[in-house]
C-alpha cells in the first residue's frame, strides 16, 4: 500500500479537573491517497478531536501524524499554515457559513489565505458553485438555502482550495435522509475524480455504500475496521 496519511500511537488526552479524558488514545491509521474512509463511533468516541488533529487544527500530546512522510509536528508555523490552507479541506456537521455574507463570499473567502491571485478567485468560486449544482444560489444568504444548499456551499468552500483532501465531520447530521444521501453521494462521487475523503459519522448505514474502508472508534481506541468490496479495486 501506498501510505500518504499515516498516525502512529496518536493520542490526544484532555485533563479535566482530577481525571483524564482520554479523546483519542494510541491510534495507528495508513491511509492511501484516493481512499474513501468511514470514521465511525458514537458521540463521544473521538471522531472530532481525530479529524481535527489530521487537519492540522488541533495537536496531538503523544504520537505522530505524517503525510507523504512528513510529520507535522516537524512542520513550522508556516508549513503548518500552508498544509491548513493548500492540502486540507474541512467541512463541518454546522456547515459554519458567515450569515451575513453570499454563498459566493463565503467560498471566495477561503482563498483569502490561500495566496490565489484576486483575479483567480471570484472564477473559481463561481466554477465549484456550479459543479455543485448551485448556479442559482451563487447570490443568496446562507439563510435563504436549504440545510442540504448550505452543506453543498460548505464543501465548494473547502474544494475551492483544491484540496488533496477532504475531512468531513458529521457532514451529514443536521440533514434529512434525503439531503443527507445526496451528499454522501456527492462526496462518492468526489472521490472517484480522485479526492481522499474521511467521513466522521455516527450513521454506519449512510457511509457503508460509498467508503472503501469503515473505521470503528470506541472511547478514542481502534476497535475495528471493515474493508468493503468498493474499496478493493480503487487504486485507480
Ligand atoms: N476541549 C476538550 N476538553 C476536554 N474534553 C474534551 C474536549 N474536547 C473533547 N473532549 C472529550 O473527548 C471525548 C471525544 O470527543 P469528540 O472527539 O468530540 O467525540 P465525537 O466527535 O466522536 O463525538 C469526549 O469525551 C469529549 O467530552
Ligand atoms: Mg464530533
Amino acid at each position: 500500500m501506498n501510505v500518504w496519511l499515516k498516525t502512529s500511537g496518536l493520542c490526544r488526552h484532555y485533563r479535566r479537573g482530577p481525571q483524564e479524558v482520554r479523546a483519542v488514545d494510541n491510534f495507528d491509521l495508513e491511509m492511501r491517497r484516493g481512499e474513501f474512509l468511514a470514521l465511525v463511533g458514537s458521540s463521544g468516541s473521538g471522531k472530532s478531536t481525530l479529524l481535527n488533529m489530521l487537519a492540522g487544527l488541533d495537536t496531538p500530546t503523544a504520537g505522530t501524524i505524517e503525510i507523504e512522510g512528513t510529520a507535522l509536528s516537524t512542520m513550522n508555523r508556516r508549513e503548518l499554515a500552508a498544509y491548513r490552507a493548500h492540502r486540507v479541506g474541512m467541512v463541518f456537521q454546522a456547515f459554519n457559513l458567515i450569515p451575513h455574507q453570499t454563498a459566493l463570499r463565503n467560498v471566495e473567502m477561503a482563498l483569502y489565505f490561500n495566496r490565489t491571485p484576486v483575479k483567480d478567485r471570484r472564477s473559481r468560486a463561481i466554477d465549484i458553485l456550479e459543479r455543485l449544482g448551485l448556479s442559482d444560489r451563487i447570490d443568496h444568504r446562507p439563510g435563504d438555502l436549504s440545510g442540504g444548499e448550505q452543506q453543498r456551499v460548505a464543501i465548494a468552500r473547502a474544494l475551492v482550495k483544491k484540496p488533496d483532501i477532504l475531512f468531513a465531520d458529521e457532514p451529514t447530521g443536521n440533514l434529512d435522509r434525503e439531503n443527507a444521501a445526496q451528499i454522501a453521494a456527492l462526496m462518492s462521487q468526489l472521490n472517484r475524480e480522485g479526492l481522499t475523503v474521511v467521513v466522521a459519522t455516527h450513521d454506519l448505514h449512510m457511509m457503508q455504500e460509498h467508503a472503501h474502508r469503515i473505521i470503528r472508534l470506541d472511547y478514542g481506541r481502534f476497535a475495528g475496521e471493515t474493508v468493503l468490496p468498493a474499496g478493493t479495486g480503487a487504486d485507480s
